[in-house]
């Protein structure tokens, strides 16, 4: 993951446009052949293809017939090379979070400020795959699809952290690349004994309760989803699939699905019991606004 800084940092003027032009021209999910790149970049046609084969070699675009393709690594390049420009992040470091659908990676800005980037990864093909040409036609759609999770996960934070949600802050949002503060600490999966559970899940509840006062509901809360911090804190994490409270047809069991993992992992793991029609009302319980 270090190299993908190297890279950002060796990469040319024209290499940087040729990608730009590459992210501009990928709507339609065919590959681009290098005049169009070309046209798109304000570029000579050899200066195009002498770009594309370096960046070829290193493996940030793929190379199909006589066009090309932007993949996963591209992005990451474009999006860390955005970050870096625009001044939010000074570093990249550790690997801290692989999921099915991203990667978080721990970033510093330059006044020592940790943060946390998380690159969504939708629809991620090995490279056996792309030798396969199986679905080498949807990678471009899916780095679209991943850009708008991204966009929906840092519009999300943003209304939460508003409701007074403890969420991480979110700072920053490059294509497919979602920075946020960043939290030191575990998942509650990861938390085998507590100092008090019952706390813990209060805690926990009461943000769910927040969320669904502002109108949202998680619909992928768990275990999996929850930091605990070094103070006792709890943070919800993961929020690009949330969903209206009010307007999704199906809020009501959404809610209710985040509500019986959360109870019943407090039950399993720390031996708490809490009904699921009490959470329910609470949670749903909002306060009527001071005039
Ligand atoms: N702000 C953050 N600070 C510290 N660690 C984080 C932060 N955000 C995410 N992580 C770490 O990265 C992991 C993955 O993050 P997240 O749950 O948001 O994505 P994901 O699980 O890959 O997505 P999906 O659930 O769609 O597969 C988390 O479990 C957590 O360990
Ligand atoms: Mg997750």
């Amino acid at each position: 993951m270090l190299g993908i800084a190297g890279y950002v940092r060796d990469l040319e003027y024209e290499e940087v446009r040729v990608l730009k032009a590459l992210a501009r021209l990928m709507r339609d999910g065919e590959s681009v052949d290098v005049e169009r790149i070309a046209i798109s970049a304000r570029m000579h046609t050899d200066r195009v293809s002498y770009a594309l084969s370096r960046l070829n070699e290193r493996g940030l675009v793929h190379r199909a017939g006589r066009g090309y393709h932007l993949i996963y690594p591209g992005l990451d390049v474009l999006a860390l090379r955005e970050l870096a420009d625009r001044g939010i992040i000074a570093s990249i470091g550790r690997h801290i979070g692989v999921g099915k659908e991203a990667d978080v990676l721990e970033a510093m800005d330059e006044h020592g400020r940790m943060l946390a980037v998380k690159f969504f990864r939708i629809g991620r093909i090995s490279f056996r795959d792309v030798a396969r040409k199986r679905t080498l036609r949807d990678v471009h759609s899916w780095l679209l699809i991943s850009m708008e999770s991204a966009r929906r996960e840092f519009q999300a934070l943003r209304r939460l952290r508003a409701a007074g949600v403890s969420v991480p802050e979110a700072v920053a949002l490059a294509r497919h690349a979602l920075v946020m503060e960043y939290i030191d600490g575990v998942r509650l999966v990861e938390c085998s004994a507590l100092d008090d559970p019952e706390h813990v899940l209060e805690d926990v509840l009461e943000n769910i309760r927040l969320a669904h006062t502002a109108g949202m509901v998680s619909a992928d809360l768990s275990e999996y989803n929850i930091l605990y911090d070094t103070n006792g804190r709890v943070w919800i994490i993961d929020w690009p699939q949330s969903i209206d409270a009010r307007t999704h047809p199906n809020a009501r069991t959404l809610l209710e699905r985040d509500l019986k993992n959360i109870l019943r992992f407090f039950r399993k793991r720390f031996g708490v019991e809490y009904d699921l029609n009490k959470a329910i009302v609470y949670v749903s319980m909002h306060p009527t606004p001071q005039p």
